[in-house]
């Protein structure tokens, strides 16, 4: 497995970084790094985010995602970022499991008025 990020473009106020993830000529999955905290618009300002990252279903389980936060660390550390703050649904297990072993530690968590529950990681690069 060789995994590289392309970056793709840059969009938005914050502004966010586009990238494809390619494991040799295939392209397995997205990644998104905002360089100010962002999301989704009906989460509070605490819950706001970073990173946001996915892998084609096909290639899920295979460790691409942890390696594509990895690759998304690097990028960040590039960008002059000094931490990066995730969030991941608590149902979401891959994704908690992904930022834990990328050394994310728990700050905090926030349930939404529908009860869906969401932790927040500090990862410090
Ligand atoms: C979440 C997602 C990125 C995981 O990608 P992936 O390539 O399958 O992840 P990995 O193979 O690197 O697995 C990461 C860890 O999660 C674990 N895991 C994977 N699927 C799991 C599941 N259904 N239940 C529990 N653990 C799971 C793996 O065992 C692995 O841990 P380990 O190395 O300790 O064994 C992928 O499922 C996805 O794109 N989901 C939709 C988008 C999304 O939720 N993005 C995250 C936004 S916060």
């Amino acid at each position: 497995m060789n995994l590289i990020l392309k970056k793709v473009g840059t969009s938005g106020p914050l502004p966010t970084i586009s990238y494809d993830a390619y494991d040799g000529d295939r392209k397995i999955g997205e990644a998104q790094l905002r360089l100010k905290e962002g999301g989704r618009p009906s989460l509070p300002e605490n819950m706001k985010s970073h990173v946001y990252y996915e892998v084609a279903k096909e290639y899920e389980g295979k460790g691409y995602g942890t390696q594509i936060l990895g690759l998304i660390k690097e990028e960040a550390r590039k960008e002059g970022m000094h931490e990066l703050l995730l969030i991941a649904a608590e149902k979401n297990l891959a994704s908690n499991a992904i930022i834990r072993k990328n050394g994310g530690e728990y700050l905090w968590d926030y349930v939404s008025p529908e009860g869906e529950r969401d932790l927040k990681y500090k990862l410090s690069l």
